[in-house]
């Protein structure tokens, strides 16, 4: 186990280049089994989760390498059609291989995943999508058992937007007999990406980018190469870097397009950024204002990125109030927060927050992978040194971390406990 020290209160400068996006690069591994051969994925950041979803693969049976942010996955093979609880327990993400199991080899046997720190995180819209597209399905001994002859399409809808559930759905319907709607589907991104990668292996649909998609089954999808995303809620945590330590620092390789809703909530913060096509550079953070957010679905406030901007608000002066919208227990980090001086109370899925001038350092703990990046933030900024203990969390999601902190002028360092 590791943990961070940081030493607070400098300003940071220079620029840093953002990953491929982990939540965009998981469900590309999933879908790579749809296709016998070999699948090329580029720009892969190199994560826990990442290496995870590829030892769930891989006992199914394919065979990958994966190096220099890049995967070779043979799936000539399907040899099991078990994904085990050692793995699944580890990244709910897992589930995203129901779909193209069913879908390649008509049989699934994956574990349950079991909630996290953030909520429940159950898996109910996956199975009654599963369900509607044909599979015989039973959840007993901790395991979704489903089977299916042949997939076929339907329509299908969700009470919530569903980011993971949209994609398995995806995932499960390309090969299915006949035409499958996904009504309300997720808007996200890497649902976007996922879209772009199934058609290029030979699906057929229409509505990217829309929330009604329509998937024309077909017979077979072949193996493609393909450059994963730039994974935007980095992009918005180094962007938050730069604002909770007023630096002018410009952060790289990203699609502002898909962190549009955070350069909205900046803007209205009174914080001044320099946009181009492919970057976003902080110009000026004096008299940043507080502000009230909520968090939504795409194109809506990220969840993801709200346990970093709340560790900014807590360090500007004024009001500022927080509605999750998305999970039930997303403010994991708020106590942490508090032992840094932040003054935030917490009610339900609201949180209030009272910006102080300064947080001070102080020895804390990460719970989540977001609410971990947000304690480095509020460390960055905090006057004095803070210990940040069970970083595991962070590096599920954040690339060579500290490394790109430290070329911003960051005083950080990984020790082991
Ligand atoms: C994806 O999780 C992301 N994970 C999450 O990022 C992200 O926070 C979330 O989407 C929302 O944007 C990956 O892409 C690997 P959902 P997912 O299904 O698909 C409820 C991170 O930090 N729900 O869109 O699991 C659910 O409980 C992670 O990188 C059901 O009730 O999220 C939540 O309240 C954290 N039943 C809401 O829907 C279901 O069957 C949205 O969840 C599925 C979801």
């Amino acid at each position: 186990m590791y943990r961070f020290i940081i030493k607070g209160g400098k300003e940071l400068s220079g620029k840093v280049k953002v990953s491929g996006s982990k939540n965009a690069a998981l469900p590309l591994i999933a879908a790579s089994l749809l296709a016998k051969g070999r699948t090329i994925l580029h720009n892969v950041p190199d994560l826990k989760d990442i290496q995870t979803m590829l030892k769930v693969v891989h006992t199914l049976g394919p065979i990958f390498h994966f190096e220099n942010n890049k995967i070779i996955i043979d799936t000539t093979h399907i040899k099991s059609h078990v994904a085990p609880y050692e793995l699944v327990k580890t990244m709910r993400a897992s589930i995203y291989v129901l779909g193209p199991l069913l879908a390649r080899v008509g049989k699934a046997k994956v574990s349950l995943p079991g909630g996290c720190a953030i909520g429940p995180r159950p898996i109910n819209f996956h199975i009654e999508a599963m369900k509607k597209l044909g599979a015989r399905i039973s959840i007993k001994e901790g395991f979704v058992h489903a089977r299916t002859s042949k997939l076929k399409g339907a329509e299908i809808y969700f009470e919530k937007v569903s980011v993971g559930a949209t994609a398995n759905v995806l995932m499960a319907s390309v090969l299915a007999r006949g035409k499958t709607v996904i009504k309300d589907a997720a808007l996200e991104p890497e649902i976007g990406n996922l879209i772009t990668f199934l058609k290029k292996m030979g699906a057929d649909i229409q509505g990217k980018d829309t929330d009604t998609i329509i998937v024309n089954g077909v017979d077979n999808l072949k193996p493609v190469e393909y450059t994963v995303i730039p994974d935007r809620i980095e992009a918005g945590t180094f962007i938050l870097a730069g604002v909770i330590t007023r630096s002018n620092i410009t952060v790289e390789n990203i699609h502002p397009t898909h962190i549009r809703s955070l350069i909205d909530v900046l803007e209205r913060m009174n914080i001044k950024l320099k946009v181009t096509d492919d970057s976003v550079k902080i110009r000026s953070c004096s008299d940043i204002r507080p502000i009230d957010i909520k968090t939504a679905p795409y194109p809506g406030f990220p969840t993801d990125l709200q346990p970093q901007l709340g560790a900014v608000l807590a360090a500007v002066p004024g009001i500022s109030v927080i509605n999750e919208t998305i999970f039930e227990n997303r403010y994991t980090h708020v106590p942490e927060l508090i032992r840094m001086g932040s003054d935030i109370d917490v009610e339900d899925h609201i949180a209030i927050i009272r910006g102080k001038k300064r947080l001070t350092g102080a020895p804390v703990m990460a719970s989540d992978l977001r609410g971990g990046a947000a304690l480095v933030l509020a460390a960055l900024a905090a006057k004095g040194e803070s210990v940040i203990q069970r970083v595991y969390h962070i590096d599920r999601g954040y690339e060579k971390i500290e490394s790109k902190l430290k070329n911003l002028g960051a005083r950080i360092e990984r020790v082991k406990n």
